[in-house]
This record gives structure tokens, C-alpha cells and sequence, in this order.
């Protein structure tokens, strides 16, 4: 069988072989700084006793893992920390299709390219649902594509490439519709503190023993690099999923964990607020220079991605790389997030640089 590799990796590379300066806008990695006292429990760290640069538990740092329970209001036996978020979602979807309650993952169009990736490595289907032109989902949509054959639903808010954040009602017909055909809601909530929008709402708000809450400090830390996630699983789901972290990682990363509970005890609610207000920032800085280039556009409620849509510049991975060579602007294309945004492209708001891109871009399609 062979897998399809979302084409993240490929973009990048592609941008820094380039011999001109391209500013990057493809990436998920956030530019600004991670809380301060991550920096100081590394530096902590790298002076413990050897005993601690062994194995963690596999399931995590029980301190981690009774912190994020008491934080998300769950028994910290559901907790698992995992290889980012990434992995997160990986193992809920594991769970989700050795119920054998069905083969079929819902997922949204446009979607996080890893989402159908993994669907077909686990030996799944996917059922692609449309969202509307702002990136919304319509449970009821959700309800037309669903059957006994449904295994997950899997869906991303803040969300990832849209910036819609779905209300509560949304998350809540979804848990019902899982509940209703014996499946389960796998509610990746990684850009929760993106949400620029005041209306975000988290599955776990609801108790259900069908759905699964996958998040990471990657994006809310600016650490992709640590990987450091978790999963919150219902008590009877969660004991297979640890199995499957075993014997795949056999544990994660004890100086990341270290790090990342010593920064989620001490960092308080400022330093989140000052990145949304960056992001805010580069919003309107960059979503401004669009109106400037003539370009359609969607303003983020949350997460930190844009997607743009320039006349007769279709969303190819051609188009990107032509942008790259003869704009200085590198972004992701629109067909790598499904059939839905194929004119479109997708840039990241993680650098400094967001409105000498834009004027890059106003320059280049005038
Ligand atoms: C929607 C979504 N889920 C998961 C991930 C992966 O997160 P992590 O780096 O924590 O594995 C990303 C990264 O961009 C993402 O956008």
C-alpha cells in the first residue's frame, strides 16, 4: 500500500533551497517565544540526576498528566501524553476503528491533510463532508453522511486551514450524532488558545463516552519541536490506546515533559492573551494588504492560517512554487487540503515578515 505524505515537508524544502530570500509562510511553527519558565526548566533539567534521563512512564509524567486532568476537569487515568498532537490523533483514530463499529472516518472539506492520511494507513475510509465558503460545518451534513459504518468523526477547532471556530451547538449535535451511530467524536482542539473569536467551546464541555479531545503545547507553547500532546480518552477507551503508545514509542520524552509541566504550572493566562495579540495584529496586517492585491480572503476567527484567493492563480503545488521563485512568498497550496479549496492558498501568520509578504504579493499579482 502506499501512503500519501501531506506535502508540508515538501513546501518547505522546496522554499529553502530557493536562491533568493522567501519569506515562509507555509509552516505551523510559531515564531514567538515560549513561556519563560519552559526555557528555565530546561535549563533545570540538564542538571538532574542520570535516574532522570531515563524512561518516563509511557503514559506520561504523572505530574503532567494530574495537572492537565485537574486543568480539563478529567480523571487522570484518561490522560495520555503523547508525540504532540499528531500522535494524539493517530491513537483516537486507532481507537475509534478497532471497535469494529464500522470503517468509515467523517471528516470535514477542507481538512488537515494528516487527517485522511492517517485514515488510510489505519485501513479506514474516508467520507468527506463540505463545509460552508467560512469554514463551517452543518451537523446536519454531518447526519446525511453518517450510517452504522461510521467509526469517527473527526474534526479541528479553531480550525486548520479556515480559522472557523465552531460554536457550541456545533460540537454538540456532533457528540449526538456519534452517541447516535455508536461512534466517536475525535475533537482536535490544538489552536484552543488561537481562538481570537471569544467562542470557542471545547468537546470536553460535554460528557460523553463517544468522544475522544486531542490537544498539544505545541502551537499554545510555540514548541512543535518538543512534542508534548495528549489525549483524553472515555475510562473504557483509554487502557488499548496506552498499549498502542507502548509498544509504538515505548514512552515519550521525559525533558520535553519536564518542561512543559513546570511551564503549565507557572505561566499565567498574559502570555497567551500577548500572542492572540500578535495574531490579531498580523491579521490585519496581512488580511489589509490582500484587500490592497484585489484577493478574496478568509479572516480567521482562530488558529493562525489565512487562505487567499488570487484571480487566475489556482491553489496547485505548481502555482506555490512559482510563487516561491517569483514572489519571494512561500505558502501551502489550497488542493493539499482537499478538492474544496483547489484556488486557494494557504499561508501561516508565524513570521515577522507578514506585511512585506503581503506587499510581495500585492506587488506581484498587479
Ligand atoms: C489541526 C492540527 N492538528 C495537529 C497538528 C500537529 O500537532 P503536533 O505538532 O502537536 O503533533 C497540527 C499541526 O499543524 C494541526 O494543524
Amino acid at each position: 500500500m502506499e501512503y500519501e505524505t501531506p506535502l508540508f515537508f515538501h513546501v518547505m524544502e522546496y522554499a529553502d533551497r530557493a536562491d533568493r530570500d522567501v519569506i515562509d509562510m507555509v509552516s505551523g511553527n510559531p515564531d514567538w517565544e515560549p513561556p519563560q519558565a519552559l526555557r528555565d526548566g530546561l535549563h533545570e533539567y540538564a542538571d538532574l540526576e542520570p535516574d532522570q534521563f531515563q524512561y518516563p512512564p509511557s503514559d506520561g509524567l504523572r505530574e503532567l498528566r494530574e495537572e492537565i486532568a485537574a486543568r480539563r476537569g478529567v480523571d487522570t487515568e484518561q490522560v495520555v501524553i503523547t508525540n504532540g498532537a499528531g500522535e494524539a490523533n493517530y491513537l483516537a483514530m486507532a481507537r475509534a476503528l478497532e471497535r469494529d463499529r464500522g470503517d468509515e472516518i467523517v471528516l470535514a472539506d477542507p481538512v488537515y491533510p494528516y487527517y485522511p492520511g492517517k485514515t488510510t494507513m489505519l485501513g479506514g475510509t474516508q467520507r468527506f463532508v463540505p463545509t460552508d465558503e467560512t469554514g463551517h460545518l452543518d451537523p446536519a451534513d454531518v447526519r446525511a453522511v453518517a450510517s452504522e459504518e461510521t467509526a469517527a468523526i473527526v474534526v479541528n477547532s479553531p480550525n486548520n486551514p479556515t480559522g472557523a471556530v465552531y460554536p457550541a451547538e456545533t460540537i454538540e449535535a456532533l457528540v449526538e450524532i456519534a452517541e447516535e451511530y455508536d461512534a466517536i467524536l475525535v475533537s482536535d482542539e490544538v489552536y484552543d488558545h488561537y481562538d481570537l473569536s471569544g467562542t470557542f467551546s471545547s468537546a470536553l464541555e460535554l460528557d460523553s463516552e463517544h468522544r475522544i479531545v486531542t490537544n498539544a503545547f505545541s502551537k499554545s507553547m510555540a514548541i512543535t519541536g518538543f512534542r508534548v500532546g495528549y489525549a483524553i480518552f472515555p475510562p473504557d477507551l483509554v487502557e488499548n490506546a496506552k498499549s498502542r503508545h507502548m509498544l509504538v514509542n515505548v514512552a515519550g520524552s521525559r525533558p520535553s515533559q519536564y518542561a512543559v509541566l513546570q511551564a503549565l504550572r507557572e505561566t499565567g493566562p498574559a502570555y497567551y492573551e500577548q500572542n492572540r495579540e500578535l495574531l490579531r495584529e498580523r491579521v490585519e496586517t496581512f488580511t489589509d494588504a490582500l484587500d490592497a492585491a484585489g484577493a478574496e480572503y478568509s479572516t480567521p476567527q482562530g488558529s493562525f492560517y489565512v487562505l487567499a484567493r488570487f484571480e487566475d492563480y489556482p491553489g496547485t503545488l505548481e502555482n506555490v512554487e512559482r510563487l516561491i521563485d517569483e514572489a519571494g512568498v512561500a505558502g501551502m497550496p489550497g488542493e493539499a487540503f482537499g478538492d474544496s479549496r483547489r484556488d486557494w492558498l494557504r499561508f501561516a501568520l508565524v513570521t515577522p515578515r507578514v506585511e512585506e509578504a503581503a506587499a510581495r504579493l500585492a506587488t506581484y499579482f498587479n
